[in-house]
């Protein structure tokens, strides 16, 4: 892989910063191209995979520059999954933090196997068009009802040890995260 600067798919702050300290953390010297546009591409495929390489593949195209992008989902096992790929309008289009968190709460009332995971599958196309495809897991559980005020998501309902992720500190919740093992693993990849 080759590339020299790097275009960040997202126009979340946090997850830029993030993307970078990871990066700087393995001497990797990336200058960030952060005065491009894009148009927002539709996450309209039915895999993170393909939805991170679909967003990968139209950010180059508009910008020209190496990418990297990203998709995350929520994926609960009694669930078969779900709401994995749908998991930003697990409630419907349009669906809110709340009313996603809502709708899970409910459909798990009752269930046994509260086991679940986030999945963040990361794509980065260099300055050849060579593609690198890692994902990040963690591993959890969903909560019966909601604790904690950090984070955002359905991370007041996600829980990994004693404590849900909206309990934890950020930085705590950013080092063990589905996102910083995808980034890692990126950052693995590319020192190989
Ligand atoms: P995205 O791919 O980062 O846009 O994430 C898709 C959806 O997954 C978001 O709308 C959130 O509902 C959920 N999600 C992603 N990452 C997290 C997280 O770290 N905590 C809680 N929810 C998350």
């Amino acid at each position: 892989m080759e590339f020299r600067r790097l275009v960040i798919a997202s126009k979340n702050q946090h997850k830029i910063v993030e993307m970078l300290d990871v990066l700087a953390s393995i001497g990797l010297d990336v200058e960030l191209v952060d005065d491009v546009e894009w148009p927002d591409v539709e996450e309209t495929e039915s895999t993170l995979e393909r939805n991170a390489l679909l967003k990968a593949r139209e950010v180059r195209a508009a910008t020209g520059f190496a990418v990297v992008a990203d998709d995350t989902g929520l994926e609960v096992e009694a669930l078969d999954g779900a709401p994995g790929v749908f998991s930003a309008r697990f409630a419907g289009s349009g669906a809110t933090y709340e009313g996603n968190v809502d709708k899970l709460l409910r459909v798990m009332n009752g269930v046994d196997n509260r086991a679940a995971r986030f999945r963040t599958v990361m794509v980065l196309i260099d300055d050849h068009g060579e593609e690198l495809v890692v994902e990040g897991i963690m591993e959890g559980s969903i909560t019966t009802e909601r604790r904690g005020s950090n984070g955002f998501g359905y991370d007041p309902v996600f829980e990994v040890g004693d404590r849900t992720f909206a309990e934890m500190e950020t930085r705590e919740k950013n080092e063990i995260s589905h996102r910083a093992k995808a980034l890692r693993a990126l950052a693995d990849a590319l020192q190989r």
